[in-house]
């Protein structure tokens, strides 16, 4: 029997509440701050992503489902949303809109990793993107919606990571630091830290090892190396979130794994073990639609893994709200009734009536789904209803039943 690929899954139908309801959600939020929904391509020209992520990233290099399409160009299955959206923005004239530009999306997102709880190679991100201003009040803003949106799921244990990994003017030197003070622990790194320090030293500071993340509380902190620019920047943004009373602890350890980020980083995490890592994570990303080719043009944003939100749902225990019952169930009594329940059936669904039956069972199998349906009413129609054109109407919560015309059914009914 053929399974699903590894890193896959199905999404069943007693999933569903979970994922209509974190989508509901994310589209009120998105409405009450204005921004407007994007959908793009789920595969893109290879090069948007090497470009954007980074080529030396972990996504890029280890990750990326890329293959040559029939016509020989190298695509890629999107390993995120930002570069789609700001690919987009480019070539869709929205530079012409009023700034900041709001767009917000729901993707399917592909990254060949090792696959575990909570981690998949096909995974589906709620993202949003803020294009176009410079202003900390901005990632305030685009922090400010991420934090109410989980709170107005109900998600309390989380916890907001903040920090600031300066720009392309100060961060060359705080490297180098970072660089001078884990060469004098080498030896104590682990083989993929190793690694790091040549290729790509600021990921040391993010490593999962217990040792190394020892090493990485000792290191130099981003956030003390900062030009005068990024560090005012960091600061009023610092300043915007008490305003808010959002609450953040500063994690210099944080520092993203997509290359096109610069100043404010910041990452929502579960307070327990067990209910995954990083629910949400973004920043800024002011020089990414320059490098794409457009005006340099500032802009901020997060994503956050649907999946993740529902390990999270489940975990606090939140109550997420069932999808509706249907009004009625429709039982044929006897064979000769089959086609007249048939029809009643057909009918009440034009009236907008949602209604299950499970035509061809025995009247008892019939009634026993009609039980399990959580059906506010069964009607059940019989042979000797045909000729008068009557049926019996069962009020599943008193058990009353009565016999009724037709007319009077679809009044009861609507
Ligand atoms: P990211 O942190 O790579 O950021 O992913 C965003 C979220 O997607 C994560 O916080 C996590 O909840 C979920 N996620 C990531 N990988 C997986 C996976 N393999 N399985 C399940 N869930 C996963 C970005 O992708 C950036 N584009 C976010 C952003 C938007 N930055 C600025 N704007």
């Amino acid at each position: 029997m053929y399974q699903a690929p590894r890193g896959t899954t199905d999404i069943l139908p007693a999933e569903r509440k979970y994922w209509d309801y974190i989508q509901r959600r994310a589209a009120d939020i998105c409405r009450l701050y204005g921004y407007g929904r994007l959908d793009t391509p789920t595969f893109e020209e290879t090069g948007l992503f090497a470009r954007s992520v980074g080529e030396g990233s972990d996504i890029v290099t280890k990750e990326m489902y890329t293959f040559d399409d029939r016509g020989g160009n190298s695509v890629t299955l999107r390993p995120e949303g930002t570069a789609s959206v700001c690919r987009a923005y480019l070539e869709r004239g929205m530079v012409n809109q009023p700034k900041p530009v709001r767009l917000y999306y729901f993707a399917s997102v592909f990254r060949y990793e090792r696959p575990q709880a909570g981690r998949l190679r096909e995974h589906h991100q709620f993202g949003c993107e803020a294009i176009g201003d410079a202003s900390p009040m901005l990632d305030a803003e685009v922090i400010a919606l991420a934090w109410q949106f989980f709170g107005g799921l109900g998600l309390s244990a989380l916890t907001l990571h903040l920090n600031s990994i300066g720009c392309q003017e100060c961060r060359p030197a705080f490297v180098a630091e970072l660089k001078a003070y884990y060469q004098t622990r080498e030896a104590e790194l682990c083989d993929d830290c190793k690694v790091r320090l040549v290729k790509n030293p600021l990921r040391l500071l993010d490593c999962k090892n217990k040792a190394c993340r020892e090493i990485a509380a000792a290191a130099p902190k981003n956030a003390d190396h900062l030009c005068p620019a990024c560090a005012g920047h960091f600061q009023n943004l610092r300043r915007c979130l008490d305003l808010l009373a959002i609450p953040y602890v500063i994690d210099h350890c944080l520092v993203r794994g997509l290359d096109y980020y610069n100043r404010t980083v910041f990452e929502i995490q579960p307070e327990a073990e067990g209910a995954q890592s990083t629910v949400g994570g973004g920043g800024r990303y002011d020089d990414l639609i320059a490098e794409l080719g457009g005006p340099p043009t500032p802009a901020i944003g997060f994503a956050t893994g649907l999946e993740r939100l529902v390990i999270n749902l489940k975990y606090e225990a939140v109550a997420v709200p069932d999808p509706p019952p249907p009004i009625v169930f429709v039982a044929a009594a006897e064979d000769e009734a089959a086609d007249a329940a048939m029809v009643l059936s057909a009918e009440l669904r034009r009236q907008g009536i949602s209604l299950r039956a499970a035509p061809g069972r025995s009247l008892k199998a019939q009634l026993k789904q009609a039980d399990g349906s959580g059906a506010r009413y069964t009607v059940i129609i019989g042979a000797e209803d045909l000729a008068g054109g009557t049926v019996r109407l069962r009020d599943m919560t008193t058990g009353e039943q009565r016999t009724v015309s037709r007319d009077e059914l679809l009044g009861r009914l609507q």
